[in-house]
């Protein structure tokens, strides 16, 4: 079946580990790109947002809840860089004949991402800098959502169009210079808008778990943990509604399979149940305000994240049966294992973490330069 639609054969050097193996380093890495994706989305809206509002009505904890996210979100954005490059280098080795073709075909727009991001970093670092002297930085954290938004459009495409086979050669003779960006779809804008809400799902958790987190100012921990407990409720809300679109806009045969396999039945459930946690965690903080303790920022930081994993590993799910469909199964894949090297990539994998852990526990532990930044 794969002949008559002309694609790239699979590599034909085998795989050095198993299948599982990259499944599991991908479907982890993948799911710490999502939460950092969803924390800068949600950030930057929250904190625009609060920062013009904040100003416009002299609203002080509403200013410097904005500040707050201004000033980290030059940090997370680091991390949503680096946690994006692994899965990238996972899927090319098992979906790289699919991913190569459907960059290809879109390449002006796969090529800008690189130039989208530096602009969105430096958005960050200008408006980073304003939040720290407590000038206005909505604008440049407008531009940097907007752009932002962009790139989330671009990856929904391509990693819509690797599993359009169907759709390639015609774009190709349409299109040769890879200017089009397809939008027609009906997977596409669901599964985008599913990203962006699950911007206020992580970003009202982490609002929640920052203002449980600093100690100096309960005014300000109620402000954070109130609006953080409603976003992420609602977040959880829309996501939930939005994630059944994505399901039901799926070819029928790719619906069906989903259902008649054990895994993708069950972890739709537990989805489901995850995001009623998140709501009612939400609801929690929205009551409990300054009264909140360390468990629920807990409890509300481990909910987002399972949420996110659960949706990485049922978005691969969609993606092997949608190919197996059309004749691909990944786990055929050749493999021909390679021990000695995996076990060497495994320990600089877990060193890289680990230093990224400890990064992350200075910049928790650091002390703040000046006044603005105490809060
Ligand atoms: C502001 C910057 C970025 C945003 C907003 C963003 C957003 C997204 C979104 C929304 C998706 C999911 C697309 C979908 O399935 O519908 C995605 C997937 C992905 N992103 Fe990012 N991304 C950004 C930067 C990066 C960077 C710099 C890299 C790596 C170099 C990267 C690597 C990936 C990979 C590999 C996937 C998909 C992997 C897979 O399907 O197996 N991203 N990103």
């Amino acid at each position: 079946m794969l002949a008559t639609i002309l694609f790239p054969s699979p590599d034909p050097i085998p795989l050095p580990a198993p299948v599982w193996f990259f499944k599991v380093l991908h479907a982890t890495v993948l799911s710490l790109h999502f939460v950092t994706v969803q924390w800068v989305l949600g950030w930057l809206f929250i904190g625009v947002l609060w920062n013009f509002w904040g100003r416009m009505r002299g609203n002080a904890p509403m200013v410097a809840g904005s500040n707050k996210m201004g000033g980290s979100l030059p940090i997370i954005m680091t991390y949503l860089i680096n946690f994006g490059i692994p899965p990238l280098l996972f899927t090319q080795v098992l979906y790289g004949s699919f991913l190569y073709t459907s960059s290809v075909l879109i390449g002006a727009w796969w090529i800008s991402v690189i130039f989208l991001v530096i602009l969105v970093y430096s958005s960050l670092y200008l408006g980073g800098e304003r939040a720290a002297k407590s000038k206005a930085w909505w604008g440049f954290g407008l531009l940097a959502l907007l752009i932002a938004l962009s790139i989330a459009k671009i990856y929904s495409s391509n990693m819509t169009l690797m599993l359009r086979l169907g759709v390639w050669t015609e774009m190709f003779r349409m299109h040769p210079h890879g200017t089009a960006l397809p939008h027609a779809d009906p997977t596409l804008l669901p599964r985008w808008l599913y990203m962006i809400s699950g911007g206020l799902t992580i970003g009202g958790i982490a609002l929640i778990v920052t203002g449980i987190w600093q100690k100096r100012d309960v005014v300000f921990k109620g402000f954070m943990v109130m609006h953080g407990g409603w976003i992420a409720a609602a977040g959880a809300l829309l996501q939930s509604v939005v994630g059944f679109r994505v399901l039901h806009a799926q070819p029928a045969a790719v619906q069906a399979m989903l259902d008649a396999n054990v895994l993708y039945h069950n972890l739709l459930s537990v989805w489901i149940g995850i995001a009623a946690l998140v709501v009612v965690l939400g609801l929690l903080a929205l009551v409990l305000r300054e009264k909140a303790s360390g468990w629920l920022a807990v409890a509300a930081a481990t909910a987002g994240f399972l949420l996110t994993v659960t949706m990485v590993v049922y978005r691969d799910g969609i993606r092997d049966l949608t190919l197996l469909t059309q004749g691909y199964d990944v786990w055929n894949l050749k493999v021909v294992a390679n021990w000695p090297v995996v076990a060497l990539f495994l320990g600089t994998f877990v060193i890289g973490l680990l230093l990224m852990a400890g990064l992350i526990a200075i910049v928790l532990k650091a002390k703040p330069v000046n006044k603005e930044e105490a809060i």
